[in-house]
This record gives C-alpha cells, sequence and structure tokens, in this order.
C-alpha cells in the first residue's frame, strides 16, 4: 500500500495540528448556537472523530452519503444521495458540514440547496483539503485545513477505488497506480 504513494503531503503530526487548530476556531465560533456536525460519508469520517474531539461546545452528528465520483479520479458531474439525514428537524440548527475535499465543489453546492431548503438557522463548510485550483461550482470553505495542488491524493479517509483510506497520513497516490 505505502509504495503506491509518492509523497506525503501531510504527515500524522501535521494533520493533529491543522485539526487542533479547526477545533479551536469552531468552538469559538458555534458558543451558544445548534451545532450540528453533518459529516459526508465515507472519505471524512477519520477527519471528522478527530475533528469532533477539538470542539469543545455541545454538538450533535449526523451522516450524509453522495456520490458524484464513480471509481475514477474526475468527477462525473453527477451527484446522488444515498444516504440522508437521520434527522428530521433541520429548522433553526447550525449545520456544519464536515468534508474531506473541497474539489470542483460540485458535490458541496449540490448538498448545500439540500439541506438550505429545510431551513437551517446556518450552513458553513468545515473541509480538511482545499484544491481551489479546480473549482468550478462557486462553493468557498468558512474552514478548511490545508490548501494542496491538483494531485490525486489518499489516506487519513480519502480513497481510490475505496482503498488507502486506513493510512494515516495524507499523501500524492504515484500517477501510475490510477493512470
Ligand atoms: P467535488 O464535488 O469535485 O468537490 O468532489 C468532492 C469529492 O470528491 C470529495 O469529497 C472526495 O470524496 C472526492 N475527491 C476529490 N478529490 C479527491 C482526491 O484527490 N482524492 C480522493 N478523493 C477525492
Ligand atoms: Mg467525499
Amino acid at each position: 500500500m505505502i509504495n503506491d504513494i509518492e509523497k506525503v503531503l501531510l504527515s500524522e503530526e501535521e494533520l493533529k495540528k491543522i485539526v487542533e487548530r479547526l477545533g479551536a476556531e469552531i468552538t469559538k465560533d458555534y458558543e451558544g448556537k445548534k451545532l450540528v456536525l453533518v459529516s459526508v460519508l465515507k472519505g471524512s469520517v477519520v477527519f471528522m472523530a478527530d475533528l469532533m474531539r477539538e470542539i469543545k461546545v455541545p454538538c450533535t452528528i449526523d451522516f450524509m452519503a453522495v456520490s458524484s465520483y464513480g471509481s475514477g479520479t474526475k468527477t462525473s458531474g453527477v451527484v446522488k444521495i444515498i444516504k440522508d439525514l437521520d434527522t428530521d428537524v433541520v429548522e433553526g440548527a447550525d449545520l456544519l458540514i464536515v468534508e474531506d475535499i473541497l474539489d470542483s465543489g460540485v458535490t458541496l453546492e449540490y448538498l448545500i440547496k439540500v439541506l438550505s431548503a429545510r431551513n437551517p438557522n446556518s450552513i458553513k463548510i468545515c473541509t480538511l483539503l482545499d484544491k481551489p485550483e479546480r473549482r468550478k461550482a462557486k462553493v468557498y470553505a468558512d474552514y478548511s485545513g490545508a490548501q494542496i495542488p491538483d494531485a490525486f491524493v489518499v489516506g487519513y479517509g480519502l480513497d481510490f477505488n475505496e482503498k488507502y483510506r486506513n493510512l494515516p497520513f495524507v499523501g500524492a497516490l504515484k500517477p501510475a497506480v490510477y493512470e
């Protein structure tokens, strides 16, 4: 598995620092609010599990699963809800979408449209990684862990064909693996 990695972009130590910083920012901003962390499956589970423990204000968690990718490394542009939120009471909630990576932005643009229609009090985005060069939709992260160059990355929850999610760091995949 490790032989398929070209370069480590974020080490375990760097990821820990990033998550602590984001947790502190969110803690400050959500005092007295009705925070609901919405993890986008499956890529954000590792990030979510670490981030929620750095948030020191009360919150609840929920999960959504969407798909836009098929099995390749480029978005198909078509987003499909595979699993919706468990909660029906989004009205008045302060939703914070927790994503692994903001790439074209097509997935989050769609999610925000769907969730806004349910009248939350607020809706914001926290992404671990951001690839701004690749943006197609007008979507911006309110909380961003790190900007990365346009390479296909895996680890810390991120996959290629469902593999590599269990790597503890974020690394660029060797192009030979997906070409
Ligand atoms: P977007 O709709 O193009 O912004 O795609 C977002 C989703 O695509 C992310 O939540 C990831 O699941 C997936 N994705 C985008 N870039 C990468 C990558 O470099 N590695 C792994 N998954 C990625
Ligand atoms: Mg994802």
